[in-house]
């Protein structure tokens, strides 16, 4: 018996030096000290002692147990500081590399001409607001004197939110227009610019979401006369001085008149050319005199004010501008595109 003890000391202390994990290191614990374990095997012999012997046998088996644990827990500890070391090595940082490239973005050329514009309207006392692009049908629609069943408010054209049509990404920036009659105080000069959205199929001159800039006037004695000076001025600005303007009747629901501003084409200077489509002219924006019945659903009286509103397509006077020939390439955000501008 004291033989067998020695033997499975041996034996255990080498495999137990070897263990490579902790999973290893628990086998070797169930197999040795374990309730059907090789200790416990050669204690149940011991009823094949002598009563003399048995004492001193007992002492060694309680030994060789506490040797054995010993053993396990030190390799234990030094397995669990073997793998802290690596893991540290593993996340170590060497400060000495060179560090990452961080690339540096690039202005879209859109906002270039954003920021022109709003300078340009901010010198004249204009000032910049912001809105939802997930608006009611309501602001979109109705209170813009667009009734239901008009063409515009078709599912077709229009990404709705709800069943009833009651909520929906904002086709135009015109829904800010009553936003600013709703919550400031008179006069209002403002523009306010952002995206809009209609279901239109991905080509080189259209997108389902684009970017308007809308601008509204609301004082007492406002006229056409003040619309037709300001847009004037405002084309001159964006276009270089000169620049000859027509304003064509046209119609809105939410103005009364309405009418679009062309521009002559500054490439052929009207006779006709690939800039302009053969036209002479390039349409710029759609403008009138807020209509009274937008007015006085603003809680404005049009007796008392009158106002003029314009609504303008930002990515075609970009395009114009850069010369860019595809939409596109506006949204694709490819950094060797902006770059370039
Ligand atoms: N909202 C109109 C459009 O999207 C443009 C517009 C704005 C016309 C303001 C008149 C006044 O076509």
């Amino acid at each position: 018996m004291k033989e067998l003890m020695q033997a499975l000391r041996a034996a255990s202390i080498q495999a137990i030096l070897a263990a490579d994990d902790a999973e290893n290191l628990e086998n070797l614990r169930v197999r040795y000290l374990g309730k059907k374990g090789e200790l416990t095997g050669i204690l149940r012999q011991m009823g094949k002692l002598s009563a003399e012997e048995r004492p001193a046998m007992g002492q060694m088996a309680n030994q060789l147990r506490t040797e054995i644990e010993n053993a396990i827990e030190a390799r234990r500890t030094e397995l669990n500081k073997a793998m802290l070391e690596k893991k540290l090595e593993l996340e170590t940082v060497d400060v000495t590399l060179p560090a990452k490239d961080v690339r540096i973005g690039h202005k879209h050329p859109m906002y270039n001409v954003l920021d022109q514009i709003k300078e340009i309207f901010i010198g004249m006392g204009f000032e910049i607001v912001d809105g939802p692009e997930v608006e009611l049908a309501d602001y979109n629609f109705t209170k813009l004197n667009i009734d239901e069943g008009h063409p515009s408010r078709e599912w077709t054209d229009t990404f709705y939110f709800t069943e009833d049509s009651k909520i929906l990404l904002r086709t135009q920036t015109s829904p800010m227009q009553v936003h600013a009659m709703e919550t400031k105080s008179l006069p209002i000069r403002m523009i306010a610019p952002g995206r809009v959205y209609r279901k239109d199929e991905v080509d080189a001159t259209h997108s389902p979401m684009f970017h308007q800039i809308e601008g509204m006037v609301i004082d007492k004695g406002v006229t056409m006369a003040d619309l037709k000076a300001t847009l004037n001025l405002v084309v001159e600005k964006i276009y270089g001085e000169g620049t000859v303007t027509r304003f064509r009747p046209h119609h809105f629901p939410f103005t009364e008149p309405s009418c679009e501003l062309d521009i002559q084409c500054h490439k052929c200077g009207g006779k006709g050319c690939p800039t302009c489509k053969g036209e002479g002219w390039i349409e710029v924006l759609g403008a009138g005199m807020v209509h009274p019945k937008v007015l006085s659903g603003c809680g404005i009286d049009p007796d008392v004010y009158s106002g003029w509103a314009f609504g303008m397509g930002l990515e075609r006077l970009a395009m114009g501008e850069y010369k860019i020939t595809d939409l596109r390439l506006i949204f694709e955000n490819d950094v060797r595109f902006l770059e370039q501008f």
